[in-house]
């Protein structure tokens, strides 16, 4: 649990600062020794900040005190049957799917009314400082999980190719192993697995994958447990295949944040041709195809522009003229208000990209610049402001403005730029409705956040 609250803590104190004037002033989920708030709804037992019920301080347990709040105030919006209707499909009806959002800071930013998080419950009035401090105090508690109903999910993903000590086989042995095999545990068996040095030697004499796979002569591990699962147990195996080498400076289990691949400069797009992967696709994933318009759910007046094969029975290859995208486009009958007309610009490339054939055609150039002007506001203009601008955000964009650089480097500082751009566990996955974005795309704005967000 230190690895959680290690994560969640600079985030939020980050927003705490700038949240000065916020409603409430709750002591930051700290570890240890939270003192509670100062004020009229400190520490007394029966008397709390909602009035006719109870609201104690001293209980802060998930099962009886936050499972119930989070059920009566934000199930509505984040039930499983409701979030993806009404709750930007956060689902927070089961621990394991709130966890993420207590790892990445977010449950706390938003009942908190942090800056850059959206302030929660949604439309309606503030929790009550004694709620505030419960969830606060539960936080900096562990966020533990007191109760058997709920389980923890296993990882959403196992990939094969990925065995980095760091990032794969540190969190495995995390999750499944180092509750018995710490230093002083009765169930240690002898074997202190949160050394670096004890693993390797496990590694290297056959027992540590003896034990996982359960081999003959060997005793099954993880004790008492479910065998991990085949894939697993491959990265298991291929670490150890490469030489059981730690990739961290230190020995601790707590991996690094996630490493991208160094961008690759090279580029084959020829400056004369629109494709439209780089180019159409986006533009209309963010001026037709958003949740409500053209999307394959409500497909307004019948259409739905989401696929190559979708958007071209509105397209004659060669003849613009003649293409309805392009006519409806350039008499400004589409897009509708919010979303802006196309630009003269948006129009010549659509007209260029039928012209030339209207070719489901894509070509590979990443920028290895990660300046705000050349690299990473171009990339949000392409692929982003249809939905993120001061006029679309609130209708398409989750009330997310991506205009101004002040407003990008809210959401650099907190974290979510990067979640969501990453595809990481506890971000809606941006941008929204399109492929994810290259790995040089991606390493850019890396790049660029790590630097600090600069205005360059
Ligand atoms: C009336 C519906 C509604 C209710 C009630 C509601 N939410 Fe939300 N929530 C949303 C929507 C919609 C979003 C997406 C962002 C937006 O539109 O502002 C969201 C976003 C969030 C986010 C992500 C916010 C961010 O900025 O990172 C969290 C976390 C969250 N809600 C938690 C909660 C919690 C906890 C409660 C209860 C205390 C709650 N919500 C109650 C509708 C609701
Ligand atoms: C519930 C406690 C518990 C858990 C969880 C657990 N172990 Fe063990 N492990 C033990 C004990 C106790 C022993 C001593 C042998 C025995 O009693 O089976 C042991 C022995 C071992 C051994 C030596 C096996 C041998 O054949 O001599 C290895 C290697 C090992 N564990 C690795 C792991 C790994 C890797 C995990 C996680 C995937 C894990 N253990 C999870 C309790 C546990
Ligand atoms: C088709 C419209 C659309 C496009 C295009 C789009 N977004 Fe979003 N974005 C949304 C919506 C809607 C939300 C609110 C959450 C949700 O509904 O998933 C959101 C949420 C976000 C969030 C908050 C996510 C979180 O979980 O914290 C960030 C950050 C974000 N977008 C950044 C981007 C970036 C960067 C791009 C371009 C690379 C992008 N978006 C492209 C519609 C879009």
């Amino acid at each position: 649990m230190n690895k959680l609250l290690s994560r969640a803590i600079p985030i939020v104190l980050v927003t705490a600062i700038v949240a000065i004037a916020c409603v409430h002033e709750i002591p930051l989920p700290l570890t240890g020794g939270v003192t509670g708030p100062t004020g009229s709804t400190g520490t007394t037992g029966t008397t709390g900040g909602t009035g006719t019920t109870s609201c104690d301080t001293t209980t802060f347990n998930f099962s009886t005190v936050v499972n119930p709040l989070i059920q009566a105030k934000c199930a509505a919006c984040h039930g499983a049957a409701t979030a993806a209707s009404s709750g930007a499909s956060i689902d927070l009806s089961t621990y394991a799917k709130l966890l993420p959002y207590v790892t990445n800071g977010r449950l706390w930013g938003s009942i908190n009314h942090s800056a850059g998080f959206s302030a929660m419950p949604k439309g309606g009035a503030q929790l009550s400082t004694c709620e505030l401090t419960q969830v606060s105090k539960w936080i900096a508690g562990g966020a533990k999980n007191d109760t058997a109903t709920f389980v923890v999910a296993p990882p959403p993903t196992c990939d094969t190719t990925k065995f980095l000590f760091s990032t794969t086989i540190a969190p495995l042995l995390k999750t499944n192993c180092i509750t018995c095999h710490s230093a002083g545990n009765a169930q240690n068996g002898g074997i202190d697995l949160t050394l670096f040095a004890v693993v390797q030697a496990y590694a290297n004499n056959g027992k540590l994958l003896g034990s996982i796979k359960h081999t003959a002569g060997y005793s099954a591990m993880p004790k008492g447990m479910a065998q991990l699962t085949a894939c697993e147990i491959t990265q298991f195996t291929k670490w150890i295949g490469a030489g059981a080498k730690n990739d961290t400076a230190s020995v601790v289990v707590t991996p690094p944040p996630p490493t991208t691949p160094p961008p690759t400069p090279t580029s084959n797009c020829s400056p004369d041709t629109v494709y439209f992967q780089n180019t159409i696709a986006p533009l209309i994933a963010q001026t037709c195809s958003m949740a409500g318009c053209h999307d394959a759910i409500t497909k307004a007046s019948g259409v739905t522009l989401v696929t190559y094969a979708n958007i071209t029975r509105y397209v004659t290859a060669g003849n613009a003229a003649g293409s309805t995208l392009y006519t409806i486009t350039k008499s400004g009958s589409m897009p509708r208000s919010p979303i802006a007309k196309y630009t003269t610009a948006q129009l010549t490339q659509v007209q260029t990209w039928i012209n030339q054939g209207a070719k489901n055609n894509f070509c590979t150039s990443c920028d290895t610049t990660s300046t705000y002007s050349k690299g990473i506001a171009p990339l949000i203009t392409t692929y982003c402001i249809g939905c993120h601008s001061a006029t679309s955000a609130a209708a398409s964009g989750g009330s997310i403005d991506l205009s101004t650089y002040t407003a990008v480097k809210v959401y650099a500082t907190n974290g979510r730029l990067y979640g969501s751009v990453n595809h990481d566990l506890g971000y809606s996955a941006m941008p929204k409705n399109q492929a994810q974005l290259s790995a040089c795309q991606i390493a850019q704005f890396k790049k660029w956040i790590d630097a600090g967000s600069p205005n360059n």
